[in-house]
């Protein structure tokens, strides 16, 4: 069975011409896939999937689209966190999938960067950086399936960004196919180009509601010749802010990833995700897995670490420590942090919120959102963990066994209030990395200025008046 009647006569025809039937799905089975989001929260129907190979297929697509005023939910590797690339339940809407164009099209070792298709998967682009010897730092637990084009369009963060930013600190150029068709080339390779607005930083973060991301020239880094790892176990946030500060001003930006994880997250990847044991003999409150990168040998870079954490530990704030001595041991380590959110969605239900305050601030969010939930919802199991290195904390709510999903459900939008209102008073943001897509598109008419939505707005309405790009997402 396919849904093509409820596109406008003629228009399956023209877009078979452009992408063949190699680049169409047409069969309802066969689209379900694309049509669930990773999470399994959002379930959409639309009335085809296409799946063009290059720029021009893009464009030809989308002017196809946009003559027949059809509108466009432009996916990537389909992993967000917010329903961003799920399309709605009209079966009226076309997802645009960009997997097909998965080209590297140039790397220049010497300009530090390479220039890719959208539909390239982030963990290839990494394979690709070090197959030339420099480093493409953009890391997170999705990186075997997600896309740089998807990446690009949520701006994504992950465990890279104390040290290198966040995507959009990562991109020099974009390509992109704009709403009505016509390609925009900004593919330029510069470190420095104050030629007027600088519009590529209009289409990251966008998700979808601008156009779409077809190629993109990225920054390349050099290779650190040695990584340090350890998980460092510590009574709570205030002392994973003070051990990080503590790191920092011993090792510099050799610091490059510190992430916080309450006992709770090492028990649920210990309890789902198979082949992961406690690199510690006795469990904790809490730890950080911290890693160092250094230009020197191993040997070298692993004695930096011991030593800064050896301090830590004499000063009382490290409780034990476990360092890495070999790479299967390093992947181990990460393998507790990256698998948190897998663990998480095997275990049950729930109320995911994605928030970064300063720094500076995070044990007091953990303080108070923690006791404004308590007094209300005692039942509710916090499993906040995350980017502490950068203020970002998953401030994930998960259902105790005592309440049924359902229930729990109910209460999200008070549960949300309760976390987002904190997060305000702290002067944080409620999308640190995941965007806004349909999750938080009404949500976020509270928390953010009136003036930046209207400003937002016009944009949007400037480059797509047919509001035919990602609608429901966003705004
Ligand atoms: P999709 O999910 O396909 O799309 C995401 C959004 O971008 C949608 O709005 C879509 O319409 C739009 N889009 C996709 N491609 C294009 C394009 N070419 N042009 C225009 N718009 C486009 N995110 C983080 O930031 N940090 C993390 O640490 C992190 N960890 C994760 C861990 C797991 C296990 C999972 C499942 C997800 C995680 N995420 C994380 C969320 C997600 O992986 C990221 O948001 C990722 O960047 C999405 O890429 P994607 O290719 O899957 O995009
Ligand atoms: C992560 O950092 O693991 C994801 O972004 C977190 C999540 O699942 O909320
Ligand atoms: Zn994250």
């Amino acid at each position: 069975m396919n849904d093509l009647a409820h596109l406008p006569s003629g228009l399956a025809d023209r877009l078979r011409a452009i992408v063949g039937d190699a680049g169409l799905v047409t069969d309802a089975h066969a689209r379900e896939p694309f049509e669930t989001d990773w999470r399994g929260q959002y379930h959409g129907k639309a009335a085809l999937v296409v799946k063009p190979a290059s720029t021009a297929e893009v464009a030809a697509v989308v002017k196809a689209l946009s003559d027949a005023r059809v509108a466009i939910v432009p996916q990537g590797g389909n992993t967000s966190m917010c329903g961003g690339a799920t399309p709605d339940e009209s079966g009226t809407q076309v997802i645009v999938n960009l997997s097909r164009m998965n080209k590297v099209r140039a790397v220049d070792a010497a300009n530090n960067t390479m220039t890719v298709e959208a539909g390239c998967v982030l963990a290839e682009l990494q394979r690709v950086a070090a197959g030339a010897d420099r480093l493409f730092p953009l890391s997170l637990g999705a990186e075997g399936s997600c896309e740089i084009g998807g990446n690009l369009s949520t701006n994504a963060g992950g465990t890279g960004v104390l040290r290198y930013g966040n995507t959009r600190e990562l991109v020099l150029g974009l390509e992109v196919v704009l709403p009505d068709g016509r390609v925009w080339n900004g593919l330029r390779g510069l470190r420095k180009d104050n030629t007027g607005y600088d519009l590529k930083h209009l289409f990251v973060g966008a998700e979808g509601t601008l156009g779409i991301i077809t190629a993109a020239v990225l920054k390349l880094f050099p290779r650190p010749r040695a990584m340090a790892t350890a998980m460092a176990a510590i009574d709570g946030p205030e002392q994973a802010v003070t051990l990080l500060g503590k790191l920092r001003e011993a090792c510099g930006d050799r610091i490059t990833a510190f992430e916080y994880l309450p006992r709770i997250c090492v028990d649920l990847v210990l309890k789902h995700i198979p082949n992961t044991r406690d690199p510690l003999s006795e469990p904790y409150p809490a730890y950080v897995l911290v890693e160092l990168s250094d230009n020197a040998d191993a040997a070298t870079a692993n004695a930096t670490l011991e030593e800064a954490l050896g301090s830590a530990v004499e000063e009382g704030l490290v409780r034990d420590a476990a360092l890495a001595s070999s790479d299967a041991q390093r992947l181990a380590l990460w393998g507790l942090r990256e698998n948190i959110s897998e663990a998480q969605k095997q275990d049950g239900v729930s109320i995911k919120h994605d928030v970064a305050v300063p720094v500076s601030r995070v044990p007091e969010l953990y303080a108070l959102a923690g006791k404004a939930l308590a007094e209300k919802y005692p039942d509710i199991r916090i499993v906040a963990f995350g980017h502490v290195g950068d203020g970002n904390i998953h401030y994930n709510c998960s259902k105790s066994e005592r309440q049924a999903a359902e229930e729990f459900f109910r209460q999200a939008a008070d549960v949300n209030h309760i976390v987002y209102d904190v997060v305000q008073s702290l002067g944080g943001s409620i999308s640190a990395e995941h965007g806004l897509g349909q999750l938080k598109r009404d949500e976020i008419k509270r928390y953010k200025d009136p003036l930046e939505l209207e400003l937002m707005r016009n944009i949007k309405k400037t480059l797509d008046p047919h509001g035919i790009m990602n609608p429901g997402k966003v705004l």
